[in-house]
């Protein structure tokens, strides 16, 4: 081995190492911003040497290549709001995706098409692996980005004999997979099995809806990294698949997570269908036969200003109406009148993993305040007030007891199980799940309309007049 060839791979190494440092720092919010940090150095330490590295293509078109990847992808981040990240995420991992199908395709033509060459086993298995779960991502992801986005319905879109059908195309892609590594030269089988992915990619994910589709952006994530592992065996690019299996287990943990958070299975997630049909009402533009009671501001505000222990809620709602800063304001204002202010955060409150931490976090709310559900679960009865800003799946009783909602067995936040319970939101409109929350009709349940920002200010400044 070269000199050249020791630095090169010692500098993969250490890059990977830094990429595993920086995912460990990612797991807790207090050290998530310098694992990133780090995770970016490993990641300048890999462009870096494979610049060095350079076989196929020339400088400057990588240069060119990287300067429009950035570009593209500095204007996406900049204009993306917080509200739109799973669909950018979903567009990435497309992206990873697309990538891994076309290194695997251009690595076949340039060795056995073009050049005549006998590839080894190992290398054919993961350049067929690369092109099949390259194709599945870059298309099971863009159809993820355009239902989320509304380019397509959000639903789930089943048909008859889906799942025979799905089987059958991989058995297909099997086959077309098998013929390739029989008579190495036939790139008949090379475009049937790409085909035959982006399909499937297509098809996988058109039955898959609802609150199903961040568990979906999950695992296409996963795949992605599967897809780039599998073409860091084909390039024979360490970094390459120590990122790759980083991010595919990664992946697949967090996957693994949000099924829990919602009681359901991944082969009842994958197996689609979920929010086609609900036993329970459907609030349609904001109405609701429930019989709720209304909290105005100054009510609120004296209620607040007489508990002794108030846990805040938050949900997709707080991230819309970006009401973070102000609840922190209340938190604060809260706390001096020795109130006992917590936050219960629920794993899938938001629209994608760790949503409302970030948002939290972002306006400087302790990290101590914040607690799982099932660390807060026994103090809740003893809570003057849960304060539900903008949830609404995540605190619906009917997980619990209602066998025909949709959302039954999904482990929810016990709000109701308060002495007083304090909801805001505009309307008596339905959350991401579709259905009624029956909680707002309870006897403890107090609704304070309006968009949480401009309510939540009011609130605060009549506490502050006290
Ligand atoms: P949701 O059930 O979606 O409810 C959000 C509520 O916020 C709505 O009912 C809405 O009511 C209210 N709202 C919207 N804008 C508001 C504003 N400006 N001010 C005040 N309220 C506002 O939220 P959740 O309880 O956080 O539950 C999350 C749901 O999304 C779950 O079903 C989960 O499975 C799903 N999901 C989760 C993720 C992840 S990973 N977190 C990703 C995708 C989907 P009004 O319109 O009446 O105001």
């Amino acid at each position: 081995m070269s000199y050249s060839d020791i630095l090169i791979k010692s500098a993969y190494l250490l890059g990977a190492i830094l990429f595993i440092i920086g995912i460990k720092r990612m797991n807790k919010p207090a050290t998530a911003r310098r694992g990133n940090q780090v995770s970016a150095i490993g990641m300048l330490i890999a462009i870096v040497v494979t610049l060095l590295q350079l076989q196929i293509i020339t400088l400057p078109e990588v240069m060119i290549c990287i300067a429009i990847g950035s570009g593209i992808g500095y204007y996406v981040a900049y204009k993306v709001k917080m509200t739109q990240m799973p669909e950018m995420v979903a567009l990435f991992n497309g992206f990873g995706g697309l990538a891994s199908l076309g290194v695997g395709l251009s690595d076949y033509w340039f060795k056995s098409i073009e050049n005549g060459m006998v590839i080894d086993n190992i290398t054919l298995v993961s350049i067929l692996l690369s092109v099949l779960i390259g194709g599945v991502t870059f298309t099971g992801s863009y159809i993820a980005f355009a239902k989320l986005n509304g380019r397509i319905s959000g639903n789930a879109i089943v048909f008859k004999g889906q799942h025979i059908l799905n089987l059958l195309l991989l058995l297909a892609s099997c086959v077309a997979g098998g013929f390739v590594m029989w008579q190495q030269d036939m790139i008949l089988g090379m475009y049937i099995l790409a085909a035959i992915s982006l399909l499937l990619g297509v098809l996988v994910v058109i039955p898959i809806g609802g609150a199903d589709m961040p568990v979906v952006i999950s695992l296409l994530n996963s795949y992605s990294g599967m897809a780039a592992c599998a073409t860091g065996f084909v390039l024979n690019n360490y970094m390459l698949i120590v990122a790759g299996a980083l991010v595919g287990s990664s992946g697949i943990i967090l996957t693994d997570i949000m099924c829990k958070g919602m009681n359901r299975s991944l082969l009842n997630v994958v197996m689609g269908g979920f929010g086609q049909t609900s036993a329970t009402a459907v609030t349609v533009g904001g109405k609701s036969d429930l019989v709720v009671k209304e909290v105005g501001v100054e009510e609120a505000a004296i209620l607040f200003e007489s508990a002794s222990s108030v846990v805040i809620v938050p949900g997709y709602g707080m991230a819309v109406a970006q009401a973070q800063h102000i609840i922190k304001e209340l938190m604060e204002l809260l706390l001096k009148k020795n109130i006992n202010v917590r936050f219960a955060i629920h794993p899938v409150a938001g629209r994608m993993p760790g949503h409302m931490n970030v948002l939290l976090a972002e306006a400087n709310v302790p990290y101590d305040r914040l607690l799982e559900p099932d660390q807060i679960d026994d103090d809740l009865s003893n809570t003057d007030i849960v304060f539900i800003v903008g949830a609404n799946d995540v605190v619906n009783p009917a997980a619990r007891h209602d066998k025909s909602s949709p959302i039954y067995g999904m482990p929810i936040i016990n709000a109701d199980k308060a002495k007083t319970v304090i909801v805001s939101k505009r309307s008596m409109a339905s959350g991401y799940a579709g259905i009624e929350n029956e909680l707002f009709g309870y006897p403890n349940c107090l609704m304070l309309f309006g968009d949480a920002k401009a309510t939540l200010t009011k609130v605060v400044n009549e506490i502050k007049e006290m």
